[in-house]
């Protein structure tokens, strides 16, 4: 999109070390010159949150949790709430991840809520939404995709510069991609309902494809129309894959 700086985001999952996740992040830092056309984000653990900002030195890329919670600090066991990201070093958090709608049962309603927390916290949301198979098999990928956003995005998220990150549900973790024509066409759809919903905000707000992002088909997605980034999960997990992927803006 004209003017917007592309975002390449790494969503670490629930993966790796202490350990791992310092050498990750500092391996990051350490190719940080080759990419400069793009801003990256790193999403570790919780745990790995502090460990990850401190070796990259806290400033050069942007840090992000994976969830946060929709409810303010309190007596909620278990629980992350945005303050607590934000205080832990996060500019930004993954929203309504597919796993989570899946795995954790996160309702529209619930990434809607959890997204107005963050923004009051003073993170910038990264929502995510995305099709089945079985939904894109029958036809339903664009309608699914575009009742996600008009339920999980807030009034708020405009003004906060919010992403919407698209990732068909198939296309996870999967070696599979849509093609770029599919990717296109989806992404359009997602401008048109992000602008007509935030009139002069909505044509600039990030969209991000995610779901088997690589170095090698990188280049290719991040050159669409309307394709403002990537939510890469694999890859991620490697310093070199990742900024490959960054250098291919
Ligand atoms: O959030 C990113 C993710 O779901 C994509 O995962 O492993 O297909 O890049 P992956």
């Amino acid at each position: 999109t004209p003017g917007v700086r592309p975002l390449i985001a790494g969503n670490w999952k629930m993966n790796g070390t202490l350990r791992e996740a310092a050498a990750l992040a500092e391996g990051v830092r350490a190719g940080l010159d080759a990419v400069g056309g793009a801003d990256l984000l790193i999403c570790p653990p919780f745990v790995h949150l502090h460990v990850a900002a401190a070796s990259m030195g806290w400033k050069a890329v942007g840090i992000g949790g994976q969830d946060c919670a929709a409810e303010p600090n309190g007596a909620h066991t278990g629980d992350v709430s945005a303050a607590m990201l934000a205080d832990a070093g996060c500019g930004y958090v993954i929203l309504g991840h597919s796993e989570r709608r899946a795995d954790r049962g996160e309702t529209d309603a619930l990434v809607r809520a959890k997204a107005e927390a963050a923004i009051e916290a003073g993170l910038i949301p990264v929502v995510c939404v995305g099709e089945t198979e079985a939904q894109r098999d029958s036809g339903e990928a664009e309608a699914v995709v575009a009742a996600q956003m008009a339920g999980s995005l807030p009034e708020g998220f405009a003004v906060a510069k919010g992403v919407v990150a698209y990732e068909p549900v198939w296309a996870i973790g999967t070696g599979r991609t849509p093609t770029e024509a599919d990717i296109a066409a989806m992404h359009a759809r997602m401008r048109a309902e992000i602008a007509a919903r935030f009139p002069g905000q909505g044509e600039t707000l990030r969209l991000l494809y995610g779901g088997s992002v690589k170095p090698s088909n990188a280049a290719g997605i991040l050159a669409l129309p309307n394709v403002d980034g990537a939510l890469v999960g694999g890859a991620s997990l490697k310093a070199a894959d990742f900024l490959g992927i960054a250098a291919a803006v």
